[in-house]
């Protein structure tokens, strides 16, 4: 069987020239160096001979109950560390194994567009179908029963949230997931919840709000998370999926499945990785602090650009924001986000996402994503060439 999927934009712009991406503003990751104290617990459990063995498939028992013992104690979700939690490479591995194992051919999933690009890619391998409700500027990225109930079909296996929400940055409210509980209340879908941006929040008025801790959909959500966002160190590709007893036998199959596919996930960063969750609430508050003075550093200056810089995303969660593509752009008008990214790449050296890649077609209006984890010299030097690009149509 063929892959059903055309290259993803991040492997596109991976082979863009390195001068097209010197200010990389891409990928979601930070271009600053990752914490002490995870390198520290890194090397320590290098040096532990016991830990360069094969882990158990359902990873370390340290680090399911790491992760076990901080979902109790932020969001007072109870989960059995043996038979409730799987930890996988990344949450990628572990949104692809929960839709691979639950999806069969021609059952349907609905997500909120923008998603996620790796969703579309996953579920059409599992010859099943993607179906989206769209996010809009004008509606505040929200949505309303109506317009819920009218996506949701009888075939709809799965609903795909994700919360803190990639590209818009957007934190689900808990009056919306009421809603989404009411929709859902008789009908047997799973809610599977990406998660990956928990701790990435800086509204006090909208904090994140674990979907698991819905007292109505608590019995029915799979909910995944990573390590690498919380911790600045997306490489290490640790992620995990969790769920409560109702659905330990889909977890059961995901294991039998994960047993087959990389039977486990690499052992003395595992141990690492437990060590530093076990940290989590120490280390939080200056993370947090960091991301939200990136954030109120780059995001007012940005506004202030230009017409179409005005109206960017000033997220209250993840490290993204959203800017419209300027509609007409002389000399030359713009037929889509993407023709506009590499034009910005090519003139400017900022790489950005077209953000169509992450609708199943061209959405209401054109945006691109810049993400702002990176240090102050990148971001100001960002600032500036986007400034002249807008102001002169044109670098030379
Ligand atoms: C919404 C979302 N989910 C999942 C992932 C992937 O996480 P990981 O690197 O742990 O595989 C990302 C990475 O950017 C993401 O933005």
């Amino acid at each position: 069987m063929k892959f059903p999927f055309k290259e993803s934009i991040f492997a596109t712009i991976g082979n863009w020239p390195p001068e097209w991406k010197k200010i990389n503003l891409a990928q979601g990751f930070p271009n600053f160096p990752y914490p002490d104290l995870l390198k520290n617990y890194a090397l320590e459990t290098l040096n532990t001979p016991s830990l360069h063995q094969y882990a158990p498939t359902r990873g370390m028992l340290s680090l399911r109950e790491a992760i076990v013992g901080y979902v109790s104690s932020f969001y007072s979700v109870s989960i059995c560390p043996h038979k409730g939690i799987i930890v996988t490479c990344g949450a990628t591995q572990a949104i692809a194994l929960a839709l691979n194992i639950l999806l069969e051919e021609g059952d349907e999933v609905l997500a909120f567009a923008p998603f996620y690009d790796s969703y579309h890619a996953q579920i059409l391998f599992s010859k099943a179908r993607l179906n989206t409700l769209e996010l809009s500027w004008e509606n505040d990225f929200s949505f309303t029963k109506a317009e819920l109930e009218k996506a949701l079909t009888p075939k709809t296996k799965i609903l795909l949230l994700n919360t803190p929400h990639n590209p818009t940055g957007k934190v689900f409210t808990k009056k919306e997931l009421d809603l989404i509980a009411q929709v859902t209340a008789k009908h047997p879908c799973v809610i599977l919840s990406d998660e990956v941006y928990e701790f990435l929040t800086y509204n006090k008025n909208r904090p994140h709000v674990s979907v698991a801790s819905h007292p109505d959909l608590k019995n029915k959500t799979l909910t995944i998370s990573s390590l690498g966002k919380t911790f600045g160190a997306t490489g290490w590709k640790i992620g995990w999926i969790y769920g409560p007893e109702a659905l330990w036998p889909i977890l059961e199959q995901i294991s039998l499945k994960l047993q087959y596919d990389c039977f486990s996930v690499t052992s003395f960063i595992q141990e690492a990785a437990a060590k530093a969750l076990g940290d989590l609430e120490n280390y939080l508050p200056s993370f947090q602090s960091h991301y939200l003075s990136l954030r109120d550093f780059f995001i007012p200056q940005l506004q202030k650009l230009h017409k179409c810089t005005a109206r960017a995303v000033n997220p209250d969660g993840s490290y993204f924001t959203l800017i419209p593509v300027p509609k007409s752009f002389k000399p030359k008008s713009f037929k889509n986000d993407q023709q506009f990214c590499e034009e910005l790449a090519k003139k400017t050296g900022i790489a950005s996402i077209p953000t169509s890649s992450f609708y199943l077609s061209n959405p209401k209006e054109f945006s691109f994503r810049l993400c702002f984890a990176k240090d102050k010299i990148l971001l100001e030097k960002a600032l500036a060439q986007l400034k002249l690009f807008l102001e002169k149509k044109s670098l030379p």
